[in-house]
């Protein structure tokens, strides 16, 4: 996360620019202080990613309990024979990267000699993200070049290039980490943005039984735990606040009215927040929560609604 310069790194096939700055780094101060101060705590998730925080997910897609990694993965092989072997000239826009595993599943049923005339463009506000991928990329396919882009893709969409045909990606769920009304708005967002012929490709969560849901968001090595803690020492960066992760326990469980798991961080002991930014110490009650994350777990007709909402015409659904 780096909201403070604007840099552009380039080496050989690889551009990486950050556009964070340009969202004002009063702005998101602002934004992280009004969650502190609402009735109900939250903190927006996109603050998860700091170096620390992407390194904490990928290590969560590894868990044996973190079923939507691997399974994505095997439906991504299944497809891209199709999806990539006739793919040139193409600009392969993945929104929320993260790390490259995923990608580079899609990439190797690119025919070399297509690579290229094809250009990987990273979306992420995790730049460390963005970096690590990009050197491990260009490492693998020699031929391919990367245009990173670090940025909020919730509100900093048009900084993609839109003048090449474009195949949008959005996997692992992250739509799932949306509200419904973020999540509607997105979808508008994005389609509004593409061009006639460009293509997407969303990786959604199915609601399941809940046990299955359980242990993925509190596996017993306590990553998730980690995960969910690390915000607060991501926060402490920005805002320069004093929080100690040890005052927090993690806390994850399904909602079945909103068909959402949602995550939270509960004060073990009274919690007194100060900052440079605040106007006022915040005080956090023994056993009140801070709301950190949802991952709301989708049904085929709501996927179907989103689609109706944007004018995308649905082409294939795959289920594992
Ligand atoms: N696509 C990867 C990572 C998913 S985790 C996978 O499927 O495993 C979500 C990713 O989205 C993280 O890398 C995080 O840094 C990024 N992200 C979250 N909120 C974001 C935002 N508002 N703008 C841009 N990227 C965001
Ligand atoms: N998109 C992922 C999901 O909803 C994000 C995620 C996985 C996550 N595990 C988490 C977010 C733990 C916060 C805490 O599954």
């Amino acid at each position: 996360m780096s909201y403070l310069e604007t840099n552009i790194i380039v080496a050989k096939r690889i551009k990486i620019t950050n556009h964070l700055a340009d969202l004002g780094i009063d702005n998101v101060r602002k934004e992280i202080i009004e969650g502190l101060n609402a009735g109900q705590k939250y903190i927006s998730s996109k603050f998860f990613y700091d170096e620390k925080g992407s390194k904490l997910f990928e290590d969560i897609t590894q868990l044996p309990e973190y079923y939507p990694t691997r399974t994505e993965k095997s439906i991504l092989k299944e497809i891209a024979p199709k999806l990539m072997s006739g793919l040139k000239n193409t600009d392969v826009v993945e929104l929320g990267s993260g790390d490259c595993s995923k990608i580079t599943i899609l990439l190797s049923a690119v025919p070399e000699e297509n690579l290229e005339s094809i250009q990987y463009v990273p979306v992420d506000v995790s730049r460390s993200a963005i970096n690590e991928s990009a050197q491990q990329l260009v490492e693998k396919f020699p031929e391919l070049s990367i245009n990173g882009l670090v940025l909020d893709f919730i509100t900093q969409l048009d900084l993609i290039p839109r003048k090449r045909k474009r195949l949008f990606l959005f996997l692992g769920s992250t739509l799932g980490n949306f509200t419904k009304s973020v999540a509607s708005n997105f979808m508008v967002n994005l389609s509004r943005n593409m061009n006639a012929g460009d293509s997407f490709v969303l990786g959604l969560d199915l609601v399941k039984p809940i046990e299955i849901l359980h242990k993925a968001y509190n596996d017993s090595r306590g990553v998730t735990a980690d995960f969910n803690k690390n915000i607060l020492n991501a926060l402490n960066n920005i805002v320069e606040t004093n929080f100690n992760i040890v005052d927090f326990e993690h806390d994850a469980f399904f909602n079945k009215e909103k068909s959402r798991i949602e995550m939270h961080l509960i004060a073990k002991k009274d919690v007194v927040v100060t900052s440079p930014y605040f106007e006022k110490k915040i005080l956090i009650r023994k056993g009140e929560n801070i709301h950190t994350e949802n991952s709301n777990k989708y049904s085929i007709e709501r996927i179907q609604q989103l689609a109706e909402i944007t004018g995308l015409k649905i082409k294939n659904v795959l289920l594992m």
